[in-house]
């Protein structure tokens, strides 16, 4: 199939796809996963690897340089390197990347790197063991840290590591957060609390915003000194500290990023999204299951991005009153609004 870059109402290319390869996880973090209970994607409905990597191959032909391999949890889906291998094979010079908790790392990193991931961003919140088990309702923090040193073991090279800020949780430790980071060789990004899908607890005084995180951070290493980022579109804005290391700051809700967003995600149960706040999906599912082309395919999904007029979070930021997205019955009503089910 030839390639071609497709652009959106805005102008923006299709660069970067995020695949959700499980709605399931292993932690219960409180931004994403704060209920009880949670409805999950039936079995019958999640899509096959074959399935998964024809569809980052046609993807591939619309432009998308990027793939990132997201949850849930992605690792607690059976056989991951499988999917990883058969990505790494088909799609040659993509940037393949995957995002976990690293709860399993220890278990797999050997066989993802061997399987040709390029790349692993971890989600970690917080170095404290209790609090861990009280945010993430686990007791996981020492295999978290394993899978940090398997991955370095195994040699996975330019990580990095994702902090999500919330007042009254973790806030005291940007200093102890960017620390561990330099002392695992990855590059930290805090995340601003952002109030999308299942973040039902979400309330603007529980955001840390960049300005809140610069003006703590430089009270500790003096002068912060903004650098390009990698990428026009990435969505981190990185700072230099004085001593030359880097870190990034995600300012989705306080700064949204979404002139420059260049995102696709598909669901696990084949539902393609375009934003983190969009609130219906085009269903790829029953086009890959019965007999469309890749052509078909193809146009349909062309059609989808070329009609894309979305900025969902700066549409949020100019809101006057701002509370979560979703309470439990929106959420309950379509799980498709989780964001572990999205994917983060
Ligand atoms: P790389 O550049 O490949 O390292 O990844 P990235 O910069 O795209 O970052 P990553 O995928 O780790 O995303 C970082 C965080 O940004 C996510 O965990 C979300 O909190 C947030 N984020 C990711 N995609 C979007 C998006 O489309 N919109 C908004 N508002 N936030 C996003
Ligand atoms: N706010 C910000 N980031 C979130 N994530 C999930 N929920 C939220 C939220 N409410 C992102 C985090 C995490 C990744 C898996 O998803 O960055 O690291
Ligand atoms: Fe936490 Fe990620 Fe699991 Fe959500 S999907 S509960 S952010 S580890």
């Amino acid at each position: 199939m030839t390639s071609q870059v497709i652009q959106d109402g805005y102008g923006r290319p299709m660069r970067s796809l995020r695949l959700s390869v499980t709605d399931r996880c292993n932690l219960r973090c409180q931004y994403c996963m704060p209920e009880e209970q949670y409805l999950w994607l039936p079995k019958s409905s999640i899509l096959s690897f074959e399935e998964i990597a024809r569809f980052a191959g046609i993807a591939r032909g619309l432009g998308v340089e990027k793939v990132r391999i997201t949850g849930g949890e992605p690792t607690l889906r059976h056989d991951l390197p499988v999917l990883v291998r058969m990505m790494s094979e088909q799609l040659a010079g993509v940037d393949l990347a995957l995002t976990t908790n690293a709860v399993l790392l220890a278990r797999y990193a050997q066989d993802l790197m061997d399987a040709g991931l390029d790349r692993i961003t971890f989600s970690l919140d917080t170095l404290q063991e209790h609090r861990f088990r009280q945010f993430a309702r686990r007791s996981k923090l020492a295999d978290v840290k394993n899978g940090f040193d398997a991955a370095r073991r195994v040699g996975f090279k330019g990580s990095k590591m994702n902090a999500v800020m919330v007042r009254g949780f973790n806030d005291d430790e940007l200093v102890d957060l960017l620390e561990f980071a330099t002392s695992q060789g990855v590059e930290l990004r805090y995340i601003e609390y952002m109030d999308v899908g299942g973040a039902t607890e979400w309330s603007m005084d529980k955001v840390v915003s960049r300005h809140d995180i610069l003006e703590k951070l430089s009270a500790r290493y003096g002068v912060i000194d903004p650098v390009g980022g990698d990428h026009p579109s990435a969505p981190a804005e990185r700072f230099r500290l004085t001593d030359g290391r880097t870190f990034g700051i995600v300012a989705s809700t306080t700064a949204p990023f979404c002139k420059t967003c260049d995102r696709g995600r598909l669901t696990a149960d084949g539902q393609f999204y375009l934003c983190l706040y969009a609130d219906q999906g085009l269903d790829v599912r029953e086009p890959l299951r019965n007999g469309a082309s890749d052509e078909e395919i193809a146009s349909l999904l062309a059609a989808r991005w070329r009609g894309r007029m979305d900025r969902g979070a700066e549409e949020r930021t100019a809101m006057h009153s701002r509370g979560a997205l979703y309470q439990l019955e929106g959420l309950r009503a379509d799980p498709h609004r989780e964001m572990h089910t999205r994917g983060g």
